[in-house]
């Protein structure tokens, strides 16, 4: 039977006095973060661990992220914590940065998916921060979409995936980053990003030198692989509409390109759009077009992007053209979010 899903402002303090007991009680909760809105629910407790799992449609095999609100709470958790990830906790916490840890057994191996490690983060956003000293968990949370959609940005979104099959969803306006956190792999001689996000390679190599970022990072793990971070292997991010990806070595190419798409895909009888950036609107004339920020400015492209994403499909629309955008700081996440919802697939733009 659906549940009574309640919508009410993080900055309610009665509210959260009531989502914290729902999660004692092993409930599943959605509150935001700095990054994107989070799932929650006592990552110790498995059953509550479960009731996740299935409101989101997961597969099992997929470990969730542990939410903590302070550096005392992470102990716990964790075997050692190494060298380096003390180094880049120290920088970056709170903040959208997630750190794997060797785990300790407390961690039930359905929060992990059965790893021997926990991924961990402490957000930096002052109603999650507030949640989780309020409940004195540590809490479970992937993002609250639906498995396989683009993450929520805004309780409105979470509202749309989860109405119905979660009690209570605390609303904290738009997620300032937009994208979720960097996951990073801090075990080795030279740290490993897993999914790049708003803490970039090139603040984590400010930070410990020399770091590697995964392959899976820009390219579809072939048959075989395994995946060093479960969620490379699934498919991620993708709006209802197809998303088409042009690349070229100059604007112009790229631009014609995505008209000629455009214009293709409008006589076929199909409902594309354009996303458009500051620079470039000007050349789509009267075509479907949606602003999603300034290539001068990644911070806007990333934020909006997954705000775009679902305000797209919304409106109906059969086809999302884009043009791919630079790899450096932020790039390298909207890029890696843009091809997982594109499917890895390019159109070259010659
Ligand atoms: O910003 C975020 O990280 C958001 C907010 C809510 O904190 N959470 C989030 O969770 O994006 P989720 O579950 O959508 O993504 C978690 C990612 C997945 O790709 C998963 O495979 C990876 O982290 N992950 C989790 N535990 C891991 C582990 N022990 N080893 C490697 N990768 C892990
Ligand atoms: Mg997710």
């Amino acid at each position: 039977m659906p549940l009574l899903t309640r919508m009410v402002s993080v900055e309610d303090e009665k509210a959260l006095q009531e989502a914290s007991l729902l999660l004692q009680k092993g409930q599943v909760v959605a509150f935001p973060t700095e990054t994107v809105y989070g799932l929650g629910a006592n990552a110790l407790d498995e059953n509550a661990v479960r009731r996740i799992f299935k409101a989101k449609g997961r597969p099992a095999d997929n470990p969730l992220i542990v939410h903590v609100a302070t550096w005392q709470d992470v102990a716990p958790l964790v075997k050692e914590i190494p060298e380096k990830a003390m180094l880049l906790a120290q920088a970056f916490w709170p903040g959208p940065l997630t750190l794997i840890f060797k785990k300790q057994n407390i961690v039930p191996s359905v929060t992990t998916a059965g790893l021997d490690t926990v991924a961990v983060r402490i957000p930096a956003h002052q109603g999650a921060q507030a949640l989780l000293r309020a409940c004195g968990l540590p809490v479970a949370a992937p993002s609250a979409n639906r498995s396989g959609g683009p993450s929520p940005t805004c309780a409105q979104d979470v509202w749309e995936d989860m109405r119905g099959r979660i009690p209570m969803i605390l609303d904290g306006g738009r997620a300032k980053v937009g994208l979720e956190s960097t996951v990073v792999d801090a075990s080795g001689d030279k740290p490993v990003i897993l999914r790049p996000g708003a803490v970039t390679a090139e603040m984590i190599r400010g930070i410990v030198g020399e770091i590697k970022v995964h392959e899976a990072v820009l390219r579809r793990l072939v048959e075989g692989e395994t995946a060093v971070s479960p969620g490379m292997k699934h498919r991620h991010y993708a709006p209802q509409a197809t998303v088409i990806l042009v690349r070229g070595e100059t604007q112009e190419n790229m631009n014609k390109k995505i008209c000629f798409l455009y214009d293709n895909l409008l006589q076929k009888g199909d409902k594309p759009v354009i996303l458009a950036t500051k620079e470039n609107v000007l050349q789509f004339a009267s075509r479907a077009h949606y602003v999603w920020g300034s290539a001068q400015n990644m911070d806007t492209l990333a934020h909006n992007l997954f705000f775009a994403l679902r305000e797209l499909d919304r409106k109906g629309f059969s086809h999302i053209l884009c043009q791919e955008i630079g790899q450096a700081q932020l790039g390298l996440a909207v890029m890696n979010r843009l091809l997982r919802a594109a499917n890895f697939t390019w159109m070259d733009s010659k």
